[in-house]
């Protein structure tokens, strides 16, 4: 899966019209990527994480950083911050099982509701398609209207409910 590897889209728009450039996460990322986690609500990380995380071992960062682009996938939203590049948000699938992967984001709240989830979830699922993946699978917590709105803009459909609800989507 060269091409997400490589991954160098072009920027877009936040629907403020700021640029956001999408881009493949890099190993180099380690300490914007934390930067980004650190600007992240307890709300936001127990959304993503079903837990409000604090930190993350030295294992779940390799893990987050490990990205091989063929069972483990993950592009940011890069947004230039007073001349720096700050990352504003992340998306990432992982291969669960032949055909099938996880999807989930976390987007920093400051940037939270200006499109920066939905581009993510585009450009992924055009890489998982590409990658001859049939299923995306997500589990989102049942107050997360937010995630829950996105998922099914994008068709996903109820797999299951409860806590979490989980929503699949099939490609073609
Ligand atoms: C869920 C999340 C990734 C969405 O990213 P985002 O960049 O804010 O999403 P977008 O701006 O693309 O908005 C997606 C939809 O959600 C809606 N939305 C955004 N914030 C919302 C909120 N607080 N409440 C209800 N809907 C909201 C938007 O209006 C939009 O719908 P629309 O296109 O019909 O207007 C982001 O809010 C986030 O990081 N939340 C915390 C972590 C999390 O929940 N992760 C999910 C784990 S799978």
């Amino acid at each position: 899966m060269a091409e997400a590897a490589d991954y160098s889209a072009l920027v877009e728009q936040l629907r403020d019209g700021r640029p956001v450039k999408l881009r493949a996460l890099r190993p180099d990322d380690r300490a914007d990527m934390l930067a980004a986690i650190g600007r992240t609500s307890v709300q936001s990380r127990q959304r993503r994480f079903f837990v409000p995380k604090k930190g993350f071992s030295e294992q779940e960062l390799a893990f987050f950083l490990d990205i091989d682009f063929e069972t483990h996938v993950a592009l940011v939203g890069q947004i230039d911050e007073d001349g720096h590049p700050i990352i504003a948000g992340g998306g990432r699938f992982i291969v669960v099982q032949p055909g099938q992967a996880e999807i989930a984001f976390v987007v920093v709240d400051d940037y939270q509701g200006q499109g920066i989830g939905t581009i993510l979830m585009r450009h992924l699922a055009v890489l998982a398609q590409d990658a001859g993946l049939k299923e995306l699978i997500a589990e989102v917590l049942p107050e997360n209207s937010a995630m829950l709105k996105l998922f099914k803009k994008f068709r996903f459909k109820t797999a299951s409910k409860g806590s979490p609800i989980h929503l699949a989507l099939q490609l073609p």
